[in-house]
């Protein structure tokens, strides 16, 4: 079957099977390998995509599911060289450490700064409750998203 999807702005159309996973149809056949496929059960949330501006778990979402829709990986969050502020989040306060959970919790916590600009570390980690961090302990990751949410704001009120 001939899927067409919008992945960070760029049209797609390709053949493919009825029973090919986002996670697959990114990765493989669009080269988009910034989005990690880490689990079977649909439990460790490193696969986050957005699909019209919600996020979701790629591998449990059939690539023909996506037809006619807009999604938006890790990689469409930087602009050019500029990294996005939660990716900037990420880098000052070590949020971290192997990298692999990291595409799925950047996709998350964009997600709940664009919805709640000034979480509580209880909304952070209920928000991220979705996901596996095997290396940091989640504390650094928490306050990466705090660290985001404080320089937002201060941009913001700065550019008024
Ligand atoms: S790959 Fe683990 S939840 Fe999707
Ligand atoms: S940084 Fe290694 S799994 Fe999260």
């Amino acid at each position: 079957m001939q899927v067409t999807v919008t992945v960070n702005g760029v049209e797609y159309t390709k053949e493919i099977e009825g029973r090919l996973l986002l996670v697959h149809f990114l990765r493989d056949t669009l080269g988009l390998t910034g989005t990690h496929w880490g689990c079977d059960t649909s439990n460790c949330g490193t696969c986050v995509v957005w699909m019209d501006g919600e996020p979701v778990k790629s591998c449990t979402v059939l690539a023909a599911m996506a037809g006619g829709r807009e999604v938006r990986t890790v990689e469409g969050l930087a602009n050019g060289a500029e990294l996005d502020p939660i990716q900037e989040g990420f880098r000052q306060c070590h949020g971290l450490q192997c990298g692999f959970c990291t595409p799925g919790m950047l996709m998350t916590c964009r997600h709940l700064l664009d919805n709640n600009p000034d979480p509580t570390e209880g909304e952070i980690r209920e928000a991220i409750s979705g996901q596996i961090c095997r290396c940091t302990g989640y504390s650094s990751i928490v306050r990466s998203v705090r660290w985001t949410a404080v320089h937002e704001a201060e941009a913001k009120a700065a550019a008024k």
